[in-house]
């Protein structure tokens, strides 16, 4: 076993918070079980307790361990998606601390497909609860550099995975409605859940009243205030920002964009995949450049085009 993994594994035993790698974005974990180690994450990241936690778990069975009551749907969905960036939401166990759940009676549940992140899973021996590892409501990190920049000493250990993969966090769907709920999109597109989600629904279109709670209008925010540009619209800076120094941050395919002081492409052939995954360290890098406005593009809607959108036009909002 790694050093790091054996000092990992003793801080979360001590009640300390361990920063990880996941595939999608990094996570700021403490022991799930723990309601005073819980706390901890709250305290370090500035967010209300109203705003519940991901569960974290290196199998479908050790997660699940933690429900009251297992759907059929649940097991087909760990089958085919996990480990991978899908989040799960069935009622709970009273083992749960209700901190954890913002006193709920379900817990969300997943098995994140980073070797580090399972790795760290097993070697603990015990479920991880772990929101991203960003101050509450600002842009989240996608490399162990961004954690600590965030953090600094306040985090006891930060595992470094590289960037990562993904780049967008977990696709978040209840069970335990009569239908299913898709309440957060993600890293899963939901064209690949269909199939097993036919009755799938789909979040309300009405910010101020989110269906998970904590996925608030305003979030994943950069300090430069950001503006949305549709699709295909003109990319001229409009008379309001004129005068003003303007990055620009597009989807792609890439294409001249005249009149901005700094031009950055997700992804210069438009593959969305890519886009989702330089999505976080692109915002940063161009909310550090000191610029008066970021201009975004909008991405299609389809695929992780969904997820994309759904972060930049929360990072819009103030
Ligand atoms: O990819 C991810 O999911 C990342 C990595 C670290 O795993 N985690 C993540 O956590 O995005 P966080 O805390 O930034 O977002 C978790 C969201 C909450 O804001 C809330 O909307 C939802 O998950 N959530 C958690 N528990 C829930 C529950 N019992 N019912 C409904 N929504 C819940
Ligand atoms: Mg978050």
């Amino acid at each position: 076993m790694l050093d790091e993994m054996r000092v990992a594994k003793q801080l979360l035993e001590q009640g300390q918070l361990v920063a990880f790698p996941t595939e999608t974005v990094y996570g700021l974990g403490a022991n799930a079980l723990d309601a005073q180690a819980v706390l901890r994450i709250f305290e370090a990241k500035g967010r209300p307790q109203f705003d519940p936690l991901i569960v974290h778990a290196d199998s479908a069975e050790q997660a699940f361990a933690l429900a009251s009551e297992v759907p059929e749907l649940a097991k087909r969905l760990a089958e085919r998606f996990w480990p991978g960036p899908l989040t799960l939401v069935l009622s709970k166990r009273s083992i749960v601390p209700d901190l954890v759940t913002s006193g709920m009676q379900t817990v969300a549940l997943r098995v994140p497909a980073h070797p580090m992140a399972l790795e760290l899973l097993r070697t603990f021996g015990g479920p991880i609860a772990a929101p991203s590892a960003n101050k509450f409501g600002r842009i989240s990190p996608t490399s162990a550099e961004h954690v600590r920049s965030e953090f600094g000493n306040e985090v006891a250990l930060v595992l470094d995975g590289g960037p990562c993969r993904t780049g967008v966090e977990s696709t978040i769907v209840a069970l335990t409605g009569k239908h299913p709920v898709l309440l957060r999109p993600g890293g899963t597109p939901i064209e690949l859940l269909q199939p097993f989600l036919p009755r799938l629904e789909l979040p309300t279109s009405d910010p101020q009243h989110p269906l998970a709670p904590g996925q608030l209008p305003s979030h994943y925010a950069p300090r430069t205030p950001l503006i949305l540009a549709e699709r295909g619209s003109p990319v001229d800076p409009s008379s309001k920002l004129s005068g003003k120094r303007l990055g620009w941050m597009g989807v792609g395919p890439a294409r001249s964009i005249p009149g901005y002081a700094h031009v950055e492409w997700l992804s210069h052939t438009g593959e969305l995949r890519q886009a989702a995954a330089n999505l976080f360290a692109t915002m940063r890098r161009l909310d550090a450049l000191g610029l008066d406005c970021i201009v975004a593009e909008l991405a299609p809607e389809h695929g992780l085009g969904l997820a994309i959108n759904d972060r930049l036009i929360r990072a819009s909002r103030k």
